[in-house]
């Protein structure tokens, strides 16, 4: 009788530890079903891919379980400048471009350019933010009221420019001193444009529609509302030596110095070279935008344009 006993018992505990064993597989697998590594899987993601996606945060995970399996997008987080907010937009310029190289589709978009210039709905939600200071951004799709004026606009006196001049006093001071240090090793370097209003700005667009229809005007002079030179941060500057004119100041040694220095003043060069497509200009080797050394530097070591700079580091530092 106490054997028989002793038997039940011990059924009923194997029984009774098989059925917590199976719970706890249940309860596990239900959970594992529910992990993001599980629906990642499901939607046909590898596991190194996986590993890429786990690096987001919570939501935005989220929010590519909820898209079909897409391998551009594991190779568009890779890519150095990603921003997770553009991602949509990446893919659909991707697809309706047909631009197979990721870094160029990251640039266009970040910077906006994957929306026509001057968009009306898009420029509206970009306009340019006055809270950035020295670091404001002008550009085909940030433009400034025709009222702005910027403040502390000294004048240029007329051995450092061509004709009158005005520009903003820190954007001057960094000039002298930028200028002295030129001068020291033989260069002349001399002001050929500066601050400039909104109707200056506009005839002179409007002086190179003249010349060569709208298309041509875009790509070389900013509409009204868009020129950088408006801020009273940006000059225009070539030499007073040797091929003085604009279209040779890259041959000269006075471009090849800027080149290596203008950024320790705080200089960047704004429009360069191969980079219209981003910057939406033609290549201007005499166009300098002012900064601050550290953000000129910055942007000299990483080799990126304003716009790219902007658009990453900062949008991002506003949050
Ligand atoms: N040339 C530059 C783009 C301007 O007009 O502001
Ligand atoms: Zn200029």
């Amino acid at each position: 009788m106490k054997r028989r006993i002793k038997k039940q018992v011990y059924i009923v505990g194997i029984a009774l530890i098989l059925v917590i064993v199976f719970a706890i597989f249940i309860i596990r697998y239900i959970n594992y079903r529910s992990t993001n590594t599980y629906q990642l899987k499901k939607l046909g993601y590898q596991k190194q891919e996986i590993a890429v996606i786990q690096k987001l945060e919570t939501n935005q995970i989220k929010q590519i379980i909820g898209m079909e399996y897409n391998q551009s997008i594991i190779k568009f987080i890779k890519e150095k400048y990603f921003l997770f907010d553009n991602l949509e937009r990446y893919l659909s310029y991707q697809k309706q471009e047909k631009d197979e190289d990721f870094t160029h589709v990251v640039s266009i978009v970040n910077v906006g350019a994957d929306h026509e210039y001057y968009d009306k709905d898009f420029v509206t939600k970009t306009k340019t933010d006055l809270k950035d200071e020295n670091l404001i951004l002008v550009n085909k799709f940030h433009y400034l009221d025709k009222d702005f004026i910027p403040k502390d606009i000294v004048d240029i006196k007329n051995w450092y420019a061509y004709g009158e001049n005005a520009i903003r006093e820190i954007v001057y001071e960094q000039f002298l001193q930028m200028h002295k240090a030129a001068e020291e090793e033989g260069l002349k370097l001399i002001i050929t444009s500066a601050y400039r209003d909104y109707e200056f700005q506009e005839s002179l667009w409007n002086k190179y529609r003249r010349q060569n229809g709208i298309e041509w005007a875009d790509s070389v002079s900013a509409r009204a509302g868009y020129s950088e030179h408006q801020t009273g941060l940006t000059l225009d500057i070539i030499t007073s030596g040797e091929g003085g004119g604009m279209n040779t100041f890259e041959n000269t040694n006075e471009f090849k110095w800027l080149s290596k220095n203008a950024h320790k003043y705080g200089f960047i060069l704004r429009y360069p070279k191969d980079k219209e497509d981003i910057t939406g200009y033609a290549y201007e080797s005499w166009h300098y935008r002012y900064v601050g050394t550290e953000v000129a530097t910055k942007i000299y070591n990483l080799n990126i344009t304003y716009d790219e700079y902007y658009a990453y580091y900062q949008k991002e530092i506003e949050g």
